[in-house]
């Protein structure tokens, strides 16, 4: 069994600032940093630091050299990533307060230029039974989709950032979900703050899908064909919550591709996004797994 993640890479400009800025006003930073980062990219660091093999298959662009040296300094396979210098790096403003939420405006550059002709040169190369783990972030994911599903591959849409790309795909193609309560929301039209709602109306939109609904402070479920199983946080002191949910897909996914449990590795998953919480930055705050099993809360 092979696992590809088809992701975006982006360089996150982090600002620290002491609230998010609101309309008209003008806000000092108070530091600012440079971190590799993008869902793809974090995703895939995720899944390799949870112990698993996995191809990144993507698109860099012109300033984003380093991008190819993290994943593979993270043990991550690059051989499917696309280096292009006429196209600017995917990149993002991220707002980083002192309790460590998050604001992001993302600029895609190079994730949007995912050719078809990219897409059948990689898939060429997986099977039957092979993995796939998709995001928003990229253009072209509804070819990917279709190219996947005809192979015979396990399909995991992580739909984030959500927005009208996401009704045009072939979702019933999809066997693993993971979105957050906001999203949940927009999908099943119920409020985000209403779990159980959410839960009854992700289980019958997606009745054959796992789906990983994540609450934020409130934990995190895991629903499939009926079976609810609910996971608290692990708490600790909010550092930046950027890449968290990317911790918590990779770790989940490795763990259940491992032979874990569906519980087992909701619980991994909390705990290593936990310790991604208390870190700052994307990628470089994903633990590895022996931190996270070895990590006192
Ligand atoms: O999920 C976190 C990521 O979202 C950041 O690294 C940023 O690049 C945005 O894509």
């Amino acid at each position: 069994m092979k696992m590809i993640n088809f992701g975006s890479l982006n360089v996150d400009y982090v600002y620290k600032v002491p609230h998010v800025i609101v309309r008209g006003e003008t806000l000092s930073a108070t530091d600012r940093n440079i971190f590799p980062g993008g869902k793809g990219l974090n995703q895939s660091v995720a899944l390799s630091r949870a112990g698993l093999e996995v191809y990144h298959a993507g698109c860099i662009g012109k300033g984003g050299e380093i991008l190819l040296q993290v994943l593979r300094d993270a043990g991550v396979n690059t051989d499917f990533v696309r280096c292009l210098d006429d196209i600017p790096v995917g990149h993002t403003i991220i707002q980083n307060t002192d309790d460590g939420d998050n604001c992001i405006i993302l600029f895609g550059g190079a994730n949007q230029a995912v050719t078809e002709k990219q897409v059948d040169q990689t898939l060429c190369h997986f099977e039957q039974g092979d993995w796939i783990v998709l995001q928003n972030e990229i253009n072209n994911l509804k070819y990917i989709i279709e190219k996947a599903h005809e192979t015979g591959m396990t399909i995991v849409l992580n739909p984030s950032p959500m927005n009208e790309k996401i009704n045009d795909l072939p979702l019933e193609y999809v066997d693993y979900f993971f979105v957050n309560e906001i999203e949940a929301g927009q999908i099943t039209g119920y409020p985000s703050d209403d779990a159980e709602k959410l839960m009854e109306g992700l289980g019958s939109i997606f009745p054959e899908a796992h789906t990983i609904l994540t609450l934020g402070s409130a934990g995190s479920v895991y629903i499939y064909k009926g079976e609810i199983i609910r996971k608290s946080i692990y708490k600790v002191k909010a550092v930046d919550t950027t890449a968290a949910g990317d911790t918590f897909t990779g770790y989940f996914l490795a763990s259940v591709i491992g032979g874990r449990t569906p519980e087992e590795a909701l619980d991994l998953a909390a705990r290593a996004s936990a310790v991604t919480v208390s870190r700052p930055g994307a990628a470089p705050s994903i633990p590895v797994m022996d931190e996270v099993v070895n990590c006192r809360f």
